[in-house]
């Protein structure tokens, strides 16, 4: 049996991908499925918290008992965040946010023309873990770190920018790890520079023990 330890807690959860259109057939986007997000989502959800998942794209199911808000690009992300950011008490963004979008949407879809390269111009996407950072108050605010170099040193450098309270450090060049797969491999730091490391577990796992730190963070 699950404690209910997160009852009076709201969370705020993000997952999946974003996709930034470039015409009315093509977008940019990556290859989060939404499993680790809509993990937490539920881990929250049976131990007894108020959970409102913002999900990308995603092939998954609603999760039960959760409120899902289902946007496309980061700028929807955005602003499903930021309407619903203050009644959270504990905000996980586990979503994989594009960086950059094509600073212009073509109306109609892009033909191929005779020239061997074709430029597509990007623009930055807001960064909404940063925005959230600003403005967090009272809340327990966690990041993730999807990297493929200098895990720690990358993750740490989010943790302090972003002014988190956790992040989890993911090593996405490990087998069984990262985007799109049931298992994750994934390190806990905190900024009094403490790291919990955490062997290859299910995503659900991660997400149970993610939650009992942020529960000790709370205190
Ligand atoms: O969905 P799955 O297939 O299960 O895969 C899980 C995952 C690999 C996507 C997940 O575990 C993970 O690591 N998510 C973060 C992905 C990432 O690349 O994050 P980042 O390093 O680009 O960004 C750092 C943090 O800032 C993240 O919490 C992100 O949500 C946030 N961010 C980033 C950019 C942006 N414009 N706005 C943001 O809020």
């Amino acid at each position: 049996t699950l404690p209910n330890d997160l009852a009076g807690e709201t969370v705020l959860v993000t997952a999946g991908p974003t996709r930034e259109e470039i015409d009315p057939v093509r977008y940019i986007s990556n290859y989060s499925s939404g499993k680790m997000g809509y993990a937490i989502a539920r881990a929250a959800r049976l131990r007894g918290a108020k959970v409102v998942l913002v999900s990308g794209p995603s092939a998954l199911p609603q999760p039960v008992g959760v409120e899902r808000i289902c946007v496309t690009s980061a700028a929807e992300m955005k602003e499903a965040v930021l309407a619903r950011c203050d009644e959270a008490t504990i905000i996980v963004k586990a979503a994989a946010v594009a960086d950059y979008r094509p600073a212009h949407r073509a109306e109609h879809k892009m033909k191929k023309h005779n020239t061997d390269a074709l430029n597509l111009e990007l623009e930055k996407n807001p960064d909404i873990l940063s925005e959230l950072g600003r403005r967090k108050g009272h809340r327990t605010l966690v990041g993730f770190a999807a990297e493929t170099r200098d895990l720690l040193e990358n993750a740490r450098k989010k943790l302090t920018e972003k002014n988190l309270d956790l992040i989890v450090a993911n090593d996405i060049t490990q087998q069984h790890a990262g985007f799109d797969v049931d298992t994750n491999v994934v390190r806990l730091l905190a900024p009094d520079g403490s790291e919990e490391i955490l062997p290859e577990m299910s995503k659900d796992e991660v997400a149970h023990r993610l939650l009992d730190r942020i529960l000790a963070l709370r205190g």
